[in-house]
């Protein structure tokens, strides 16, 4: 193991070279909004397009989650470019997000609603297109319900079933707009082989998988 020696927002902080820069980042206690970075997951997803920073010398601001560390590397969390990414990639993120937090049961530790109250980015823009979901809820199970109309699609649910608690039942079915959670064969979570497992709702960053209990 090498360590690199950083620059983050003016701190020097140490980190693995090679590794995750975001992780470096977080683990230095520097906020930066991000939804679908799993530690250890190699390679990263880098689908949520939030965790932008600027690295010196480079022309543009990159996703920190799949960003390598290298030594002596001089990061900024803030800059108009990098606010201007994150808005643009949560202003998407939210176009085809359902809106209902008072009845959703992720309100108030919501990750929507902290990168949203830390970045000061309404909720409720006005610039893009809403594109309401209608997906079916599943609430066959009395302990466990995924409403995929507040998902968005952070594969974090997928990757604990499928390689933490190794049971293979969700998976993202369809593509593009109608990408969607959903267990793997497409019929309720009452017919699936989870046990009492509840992982998937306790990695949920939005409520769209939750307890019921
Ligand atoms: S956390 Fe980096 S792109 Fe999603």
């Amino acid at each position: 193991m090498t360590k690199a020696t950083i620059i983050v927002d003016g701190r020097e902080i140490k980190a693995e070279v090679g590794s995750r820069l975001l992780w470096a980042i977080i683990d230095a206690g520097i906020w930066v909004p991000n939804l679908c970075a799993i530690r250890g997951l190699e390679p990263p997803d880098g689908g949520c397009r939030l965790c932008w920073v600027e690295v010196e010398d480079r022309e543009s601001p990159v996703t920190s989650c799949t960003q390598p560390v290298f030594d002596g590397m001089v990061v900024r969390t803030r800059s108009p470019a990098v606010d201007r990414l994150v808005r643009a990639g949560f202003e998407m993120l939210l176009s085809t997000h359902r809106l209902d937090c008072k009845d959703c049961p992720g309100n108030r530790r919501c990750a929507l609603q902290e990168i949203a109250r830390l970045r000061k980015i309404p909720l409720r823009g006005k610039r893009l297109f809403k594109i309401e979901p209608d997906f079916p809820v599943d609430e066959s199970r009395a302990d466990l319900g995924l409403n995929p109309n507040h998902c968005v699609l952070c594969g974090k649910c997928v990757h604990v079933c499928n390689h933490e608690v190794k049971k293979g039942v969700l998976d993202i079915a369809n593509r593009g707009i109608e990408s969607v959670v959903s267990t793997f064969d497409g019929q309720p979570l009452a017919e699936q082989d989870c046990g009492d497992c509840t992982r998937c709702a306790e990695v949920c960053p939005v409520g769209a998988i939750y307890l019921r209990r």
